[in-house]
């Protein structure tokens, strides 16, 4: 039986640092507020003219090469972003072009933060269907071009970065074993397009639409059931127990919402491993650039069963449980 499996991943983040410091110099906050609120003491922002398909194709250029294959072999190509270059084209039609994906379809789509477990579940279908073999899967967000820092709440907690994996046909019934992904409408995180919705405009501090708005507390509790009960439900349906599984990458939102959740899991902090501090919250790419770090450290060896579970806009939320 056909299964998909990730066989290379990559990820990047930029150069340019915003430390806490940094933070402290244009929003009333301070070092200790945010490393005991969030966990957070750095994050990576693109530079003025570095934009979402630019960091993606960095990614992907690294996930081809991890996953040893060639670009003219990739048949889809699909971006997760809530940050896109142009409303059309696709990310993912730029990306396609500029790694020389000759052969592959193309297109984005939008899950927020849950985005990366979103992105193997359609490469997923596509490939145990036989429709294709090999997809990238690149998620890739410049937050810092949405965010409203005015607002100390909120521009504490965003970096950018992208990250990218090959997911591939396999015939060892190893792989991408089972996925859920759920949304809920209410308490959605907003960034507004064409859209004018005044209620929501007066809601943020610097009153610039386009700038990500959220109910902080509301989001908090929300993930912390979301990501627990989701992880619970996609092992149980594996047929696995928490006693299986090696390694946890959970979205890195907030250090606390990590904490409370591996509590709910009943897991210990060993097994989850985490980019927090340095990167913040970078939406749909944490998870593939924690994945490729782990990967790259040696933690996660071939047979391992890992999780990977996120939440976001939407609200949205997915997880998975793949044997390495
Ligand atoms: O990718 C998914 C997206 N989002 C998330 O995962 C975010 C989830 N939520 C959170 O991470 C937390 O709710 C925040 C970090 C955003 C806020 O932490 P909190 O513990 O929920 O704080 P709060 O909103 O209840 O605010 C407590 C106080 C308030 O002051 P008052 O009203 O008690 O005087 C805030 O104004 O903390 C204040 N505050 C700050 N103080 C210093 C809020 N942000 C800051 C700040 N520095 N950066």
């Amino acid at each position: 039986m056909i299964n998909a499996k990730i066989i290379g991943v990559g990820g990047y983040v930029p150069e340019k640092i915003y430390d806490n410091a940094y933070m402290e110099s244009i929003v009333d906050t301070s070092d200790e507020w945010i490393i005991r609120r969030t966990g957070i003491k750095e994050r990576h922002i693109s530079a003025d003219n570095e934009y979402t398909t630019d960091m993606a194709v960095k990614a992907s250029e690294k996930a081809i090469k991890n996953a040893g294959i060639s670009p003219e072999e990739i048949d889809l190509v699909i971006l997760g972003t809530v940050t896109p270059d142009y409303f059309t084209p696709a990310c993912a039609c730029v990306v396609q072009k500029a790694i020389g994906a000759e052969n592959a379809a193309a297109f984005d789509y939008n899950a927020a933060c849950s985005g990366f477990v979103t992105g193997i579940t359609i490469a997923k279908q596509f490939i145990v269907s036989g429709t294709y073999k090999n997809v990238l899967v690149v998620c890739a967000d410049t937050l810092s071009k949405a965010t409203d820092y005015e607002d100390r709440a909120t521009c504490v907690l965003f970096g950018d970065a992208a990250g990218a994996a090959i997911v591939s046909a396999s015939e060892d019934g190893s792989g991408i074993i089972e996925t859920e992904l759920g949304s809920d409408g209410d308490l959605a995180i907003t960034a507004l397009a064409y859209r004018n919705n005044d209620e929501e405009i007066e809601k943020r501090v610097s009153h610039k639409k386009e700038t990500i708005w959220m109910a902080g507390q509301a989001v908090m509790k929300f993930a912390v059931k979301a990501m627990a009960d989701a992880s619970r439900r996609v092992i149980d349906k594996a047929g696995l127990t928490w006693d299986d599984i090696a390694l946890v990458i959970p979205h890195q939102a907030n250090y606390r919402i990590v904490d409370s959740a591996i509590k709910r899991m009943g897991i210990t902090n060993d097994k989850v491993y985490l980019t927090l501090e340095k990167y913040g919250n970078t939406s749909a790419s944490c998870i593939p650039v924690a994945l490729s770090e782990a990967v790259e450290k040696g933690m996660i060896k071939k047979g391992d069963k890992i999780v990977l579970v996120g939440f976001g806009g939407g609200l949205t939320w997915g997880a998975a449980v793949l044997e390495w």
